[in-house]
């Protein structure tokens, strides 16, 4: 109708205002980043932000647009990621910003999304990374120390840090160029180390902020966990909890830049986790006591493919227990909790935003903060900071339950939209989720043989080099590969040998990480140390021949240490050898000349390439052999059907290295099993959390599944290749991938707020409670696997009809088959009322699939 009364040319301007103003949109419009004392201000408006840590290179680029969106859709504002140098630059001079460490294509893909950018540029990260970020050849610069006042090391920083700074803004991705970023990181956590750098210490942090500053990027830096951080620079808090944070200055806003939603894993360390109810409780305190920013870090951790993974010991998997999984799937109820939280926040932001709290004291451990526009007009947070015992509070004559270690959040000051103890987000069954398929069967497995390469034990190349005593590995291996033989010989006295049979002990001392030891060719030990003590002694009884003996020690590095102070020169490797017990051999063969070779045989042939496939390196046969040490394995796989996540399940091997059609996977240990004791499957969330208190699968393997991203496999065969360091079993190796997903959701009757108040999405308004099923991104739902309105008893995945039950699963069926997300009012009217009088809650549980 409208069309029809406009003619031709106001269509063509309308259609020219558009097409004008999109590309202006694509532009981006600038934006100013200032900040106060209350929070960051972006184009004069002073706003709450809720951020989440995602690292690029930890997933691959077709997988980012979706972990981004997922981000967003849990209330996110902000994404932030350190910048990781040591793979941008991995040679002085020679930079490298594609694939996964595109950086530029990974903040355009925050911008398309709508989410601003917070960029860690350090150039120090930590992070769990290689040698916390630094490019190992930044430590051979003659006359350089790191991360304090040494003209070579400020020198290479600041080049970087304008390399990258640069960089961005050719192309216009600073907030005032129309672009994400918003805010940038110089240097990280160095307030935790920087009396171990005396006045060094304290001249650098003054001249890194200098430096950051005069790059002019336009937008706030911030130095995290930096008391002294000078201004303009605003010191931020990490931690667990930072609602007793005040920053340095009172021009500065409270800015929390790491809240950990669980933690790092370690080979040998039991998994820890962190309860959804205590990060909300974090949360909603900070908020509560005048917090304007916080950063989840890890939002999306991921994996650490390759050998990026920092030490010592760093596993592969850098899942996090975080809100999106290692896969890039939503965790629940995690992320669902969270979202609900982030959005009863926003709803309180104008009144966080226009002045201070005022305390209200509620009781013993009970407070009560209150943002005020006016006298009458406010928004509250109710804390209950007791570990254990709940309580009942009155808050403006209205009385409220506040359960132990929860905050309650009140928009109005009146009704309770939020409280971080009570989850009624669906649920995932993590562990349900994956379905096996076995390498053996036909569909994954092309061909049922493992082709493999016995490595060459001591001496295997002409490069090898002798030299006195015992080095120190990373100097000597520059981080070319993790390996290091130290090959010596022990010439033995027949006589002696003789009479002291079997009680020579060779005792072996190392930095770390690990070390495989060969006397005579043949395997004697295996020695490895932990990621809060990677050194170690192995201490072994041996024979020996009368005459010459050969001694091969291959020592191994898992990840280069990236954090501490000075952590740059703690160095690795074998420290001391001796043999007790034998008489006239020279007993500390610690300081005699020593044989030495950089990296393995098979890494110099190239056996993880793709060209070597068919090479006749490979043997190929029967009689595969199992459990020996150092070997090299290839076998062939047809990818999974479907879109699931692959992994391969490594359960059987030992400890090694993985590759997929030539590229490396990471680092695999399964055989390293954590302590059998120390974890919960139920951890209180009350009380203050730390990364050791709530820890599952003790006594297990660390990490089992190494992920393949589905974007490296191709239609028909694909490689996989393994080097066993010290055991194992190719042939029991199967792909899991991911073919549905069991969620579940339930809300009791209990549960509903009083009509006429609260739904998440909308705000206050009089809709009914809603039970929503929702699958991932691209999945949708199958089947309902049940459903029952009554008092169904059991938890998801083994949910049971009660006494009271009116079987919902047809109207479940109905609303949700075939669609990613659904939702069914909550109300007896809608379900059929089975009992009466009876408090009734809902459980459905239902199956996802691509
Ligand atoms: C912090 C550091 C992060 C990360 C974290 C633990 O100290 O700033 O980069 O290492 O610890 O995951």
């Amino acid at each position: 109708m409208l069309m029809g009364r406009m003619n031709m040319r106001t269509i063509i301007t309308l259609l020219v205002i558009l097409v004008v103003e999109g590309c202006y949109w694509e532009r981006g419009v600038s934006t100013t980043v200032t900040y106060d004392h209350k929070a960051l201000v972006i184009d004069g408006k002073r706003r709450i932000l809720q951020s989440g840590s995602i690292h690029y290179p930890r997933a691959t680029p077709d997988l980012w647009p979706g972990i981004i969106s997922k981000a967003k859709e849990g209330g996110l504002d902000v994404i932030e990621s350190y910048v990781f140098w040591n793979y941008h630059e991995p040679v002085r001079g020679q930079y490298y910003f594609e694939g996964r460490f595109d950086l530029v294509r990974f903040v355009k893909t925050v911008h398309e999304a709508g989410l601003y950018v917070h960029l860690r540029i350090g150039p120090y990260a930590c992070a769990e990374w290689n040698y916390g970020g630094f490019p190992v050849w930044l430590h051979f610069i003659p006359g350089i120390k790191f991360r304090t006042s040494n003209e070579l090391f400020k020198r290479e920083m600041k080049r970087f840090l304008k390399k990258v700074v640069n960089l961005m803004k050719d192309e216009n991705l600073f907030a005032s160029q129309g672009g994400p970023i918003i805010l940038a990181q110089v240097e990280n956590e160095y307030g935790n180390v920087e009396d171990a750098y005396g006045v060094g210490g304290k001249l650098y942090v003054k001249w890194a902020a200098e430096t950051a500053v005069s790059l002019n990027t336009t937008v706030p830096w911030v130095m995290c966990a930096q008391k002294d951080a000078p201004d303009p620079i605003i010191n931020t808090c990490n931690g667990f909890y930072c609602d007793g944070f005040t920053p340095n200055s009172p021009s500065k806003p409270a800015m929390w830049t790491e809240n950990y939603p669980g933690w790092f894993l370690a080979f040998g360390y039991p998994i820890p986790y962190r309860p959804v109810e205590d990060i909300a409780f974090a949360v909603a305190r900070f908020f509560e006591k005048g917090g304007t920013f916080q950063n989840y870090y890890m939002y999306f951790g991921g994996t650490n493919f390759g050998r990026t993974a920092g030490g010592p010991l760093i596993a592969t998997s850098y899942d996090y227990d975080a809100p999106l999984d290692e896969y890039g799937f939503i965790r629940q109820p995690k992320w669902g909790h969270l979202r609900d939280l982030h959005i009863a926040i926003k709803h309180c932001e104008d009144y966080l935003v226009e002045a201070d709290p005022s305390r209200v004291s509620l009781g013993m451990n009970l407070e009560a903060h209150v943002y005020y526009k006016t006298s009458n007009d406010c928004a509250a947070f109710l804390a209950n900071y007791d570990s254990k015992v709940d309580a009942n509070v009155t808050f403006k004559g209205i009385s409220y339950f506040l359960p132990a270690w929860s905050v309650s959040i009140l928009p109005d000051c009146k009704n309770v939209v939020f409280n971080t103890a009570k989850v009624v987000s669906q649920k995932t069954l993590d562990d349900v989720s994956f379905v096996r398929n076995t390498i053996t069967r036909k569909s994954s497995l092309a061909s049922s043989a493992w082709d493999w390469y016995k490595e060459r034990v001591g001496i295997w190349g002409s490069n090898s080099f002798t030299a006195s005593g015992l080095l120190e590995q990373i100097n000597t291996t520059k981080d070319a590969s993790d390996f290091l033989w130290y090959t010596t010989s022990v010439n033995v006295d027949e006589k002696i040998e003789r009479h002291h049979k079997n009680v020579v002990v060779l005792s072996i001392a190392s930095l770390g990480h690990a070390a495989l030891v060969f006397v005579n060719k043949r395997p004697v030990g295996f020695g490895y140390g932990n990621h809060d003590d990677a050194s170690f002694v192995l201490k072994k009884k041996i024979s020996l021949n009368p005459g010459n003996n050969t001694l091969d020690v291959l020592s191994m590095i898992v990840g280069l240490q990236n954090y501490g102070p000075w952590f740059d020169i703690q160095g690795a490797g074998v420290n001391s050898v001796v043999l007790s017990g034998l008489k006239n051999a020279k007993e500390n063969l610690s300081s005699k000349r020593w044989n030495y070779q950089v990296g393995l045989e098979g890494e110099s042939l190239g056996l993880y390439k793709v060209n070597l496939q068919n090479s006749s390196l490979w043997k190929k046969g029967n009689a595969l052999p199992t459990n020996q040490s150092l070997i090299w394995y290839k076998g062939t796989f047809l990818a999974p059907d479907g879109k699931g996540p692959v992994s391969v399940d490594l359960s059987s091997m030992g400890k090694g290295q993985a590759w997929v059609n030539g590229r490396s996977i990471g680092r695999y240990w399964p055989a390293y099993h954590s302590p059998s004791t120390g974890c919960t499957d139920n951890c209180d969330y009350r009380g203050s959390y730390n990364a050791r208190k709530c820890l599952k699968k003790c006594g297990q393997p660390t990490q089992t599944l190494y992920h393949i991203p589905r974007h490296w496999l191709h239609a028909g065969e694909n490689i996989l290749v393994l080097h066993e360091e010290i055991g194992g079993d190719p042939s029991k190796i199967s792909l899991v991938t991911r073919t549905g997903q069991e969620i579940c959701a339930s809300l009791s009757e209990a549960d509903l707020p009083p009509s006429d108040t609260w739904n998440p999405k909308v705000g206050f308004s009089s809709e009914v409670p809603q039970v929503r099923l929702t699958c991932d991104q691209g999945w949708h739902i199958a089947s309902i696997r049940f459903a029952s309105f009554g008092t169904p008893e059991g938890d998801c995945g083994a949910y049971m009809q009660g006494s009271c039950h009116a079987n919902v699963t047809s109207i479940y069926q109905q609303a949700c088959v075939g669609k990613q997300q659904c939702s069914v009012p909550v109300f007896a009217a809608n379900l059929g009322d089975p009992c009466p009088g009876v408090l009734k809650r809902v459980a459905v549980q239902a199956l996802c699939s691509v």
